[in-house]
């Protein structure tokens, strides 16, 4: 038995939900190590719908669930989950959920400067979800965030509300933001403080207790490797760490306690917001897949941008975070394709590539090699078993699994919990 770490190895949106429900269920424990409410997890029970954005799927099961000190927590859009879910008829209690008391708030300032930065760079925007998760980072390493341990001592948070709006201050003005008092943060601060005290422990305490228990430990990502502030496709990219590595710090844990790193890879390729996409297709191809896939952002219902599976980035993402084995979902999205590519390769000028590079002109530039392969009529729509898929489906899946370098352990097929082929329990290693 081991742990498991869980990552999207795109752009996200890989349906990391579904299999991390599926995981959670195996699981002791369930902690989120990055990212804040820019995240959106679907999971379909019966037909119950729930949609997490902060609170790990743990929840479903009533498992022990962690917001680890990687997380940027909005308090407000915690709690507002919380009820949400409650209304679902899920219990949530400080016996179940822990958020660490060393995460970093994020404030409706942070969104104030998300939203105006973003109206005013036009073209160059990033796309971002609005959220104000990446000003909220940067004041996490600028050291003026409020922590939620700050909520416990009125006197001293005063304080830091002020250094921090030393900071905003210019910036807001700048903008053309309206000015915010001290007051009005700290007024805030300490009405939402009551609330979210009871979950606000020292999280890698209570996870190392656990670990040493032999407890199982699953460790949910959210965005994905592609959005990863280092190795993604930086500046259109998320501001945490996405790729496995960050499991660890994010939670507070030892480098080894991640695991097996279980990657998820949707069948085909899809991003939402700004940025270079190699393989996006224009065409009808592209909004059938866009149709058939349901491919609207969870959390901002922007479109998604669609396109030929890329296994150029996938192995990236594969050798960047280490993974084991990978899910690969949606494959019943490419029914009925004639002929389905997979790009191989870029071409960058006269030079062919077998990776991304780094540089953003470059990243714009690379012009994709395909491999064409030849689709499938036959629903697999449902299938649960790999007798149950067309012998060009199983080609298609094998294939991946050759470019990408990493094997596949379970494939999905529909949004049920039961719509999926297991070919390996990766809490067995
Ligand atoms: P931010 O995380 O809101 O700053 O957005 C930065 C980029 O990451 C944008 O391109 C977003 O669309 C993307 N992004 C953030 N969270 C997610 C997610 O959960 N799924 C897919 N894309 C995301």
């Amino acid at each position: 038995m081991t742990n498991v770490t869980v990552i999207g190895a795109q752009w996200g949106d890989e349906g990391k939900g579904k299999v991390i429900d599926w995981l959670a269920d195996r699981a002791d424990v369930v902690v989120r190590f990055q990212g804040g409410n820019n995240a959106g997890h679907t999971i379909v029970v019966g037909n119950n719908v729930y949609k997490f954005s902060l609170l790990p799927s743990g929840v479903v099961q009533g498992k022990l669930s962690i917001i680890g000190n990687g997380v940027v927590v909005n308090p407000w859009s915690l709690l507002d989950e919380i009820e949400r879910v409650r209304g679902q008829g899920l219990k949530i209690t400080p016996e179940i959920l822990v958020v660490a008391d060393n995460a970093c708030i994020v404030l409706p300032l942070h969104a104030d400067l998300d939203r105006a930065r973003e109206e005013r760079a036009g073209d160059n925007k990033i796309g971002t979800t609005a959220r104000g998760i990446g000003p909220a980072y940067e004041d996490k390493v600028g050291r003026r965030a409020i922590r939620f341990v700050d909520l416990a001592d009125a006197e001293s948070l005063r304080a830091k509300i002020e250094r921090l709006l030393a900071h905003h201050e210019p910036l807001r003005r700048g903008l053309d933001l309206p000015d915010v008092s001290a007051q009005q943060v700290f007024d805030m601060l300490m009405a939402v403080a009551p609330k979210v005290s009871p979950y606000v422990q020292p999280a890698w305490r209570v996870l190392n207790a656990v670990v040493k228990e032999g407890k199982r430990v699953l460790f949910e990502g959210a965005q994905a490797a592609m959005l990863d502030v280092d190795h993604g496709t930086y500046p259109y990219v998320t501001s945490s760490n996405t790729v496995a590595g960050q499991a660890a710090a994010g939670a507070g844990v030892g480098a080894s306690a991640g695991g097996y790193v279980l990657g998820i890879v949707k069948a085909y390729t899809t991003r939402v917001g700004e940025g270079p996409f190699p393989t996006e297709l224009h065409d009808e191809i592209g909004q059938r897949l866009g149709q058939r896939g349901d491919e609207f952002g969870t959390v901002t219902g922007r479109p998604r941008r669609c396109g030929w599976f890329d296994a150029v980035l996938v192995r990236q993402s594969v050798t960047v975070s280490g993974i084991d084995g990978v899910v690969l979902t949606k494959l019943d999205v490419l029914d009925g394709i004639e002929t389905l590519k997979i790009c191989t390769g870029y071409k960058l000028g006269d030079k062919v590539l077998d990776y991304l590079p780094a540089g953003l002109r470059d990243q714009a530039a690379v012009v994709p090699i395909y491999e064409e392969i030849a689709g499938w009529t036959q629903s697999t729509k449902g299938a649960r078993s790999w007798r149950d898929l067309p012998p060009n489906a199983v080609i298609y899946v094998r294939r991946i699994e050759e470019l990408i370098g990493a094997p596949t352990v379970q494939v999905t097929t529909g949004p049920d919990r039961d719509d999926t082929i297991v070919m390996r329990d990766p809490f067995q290693g």
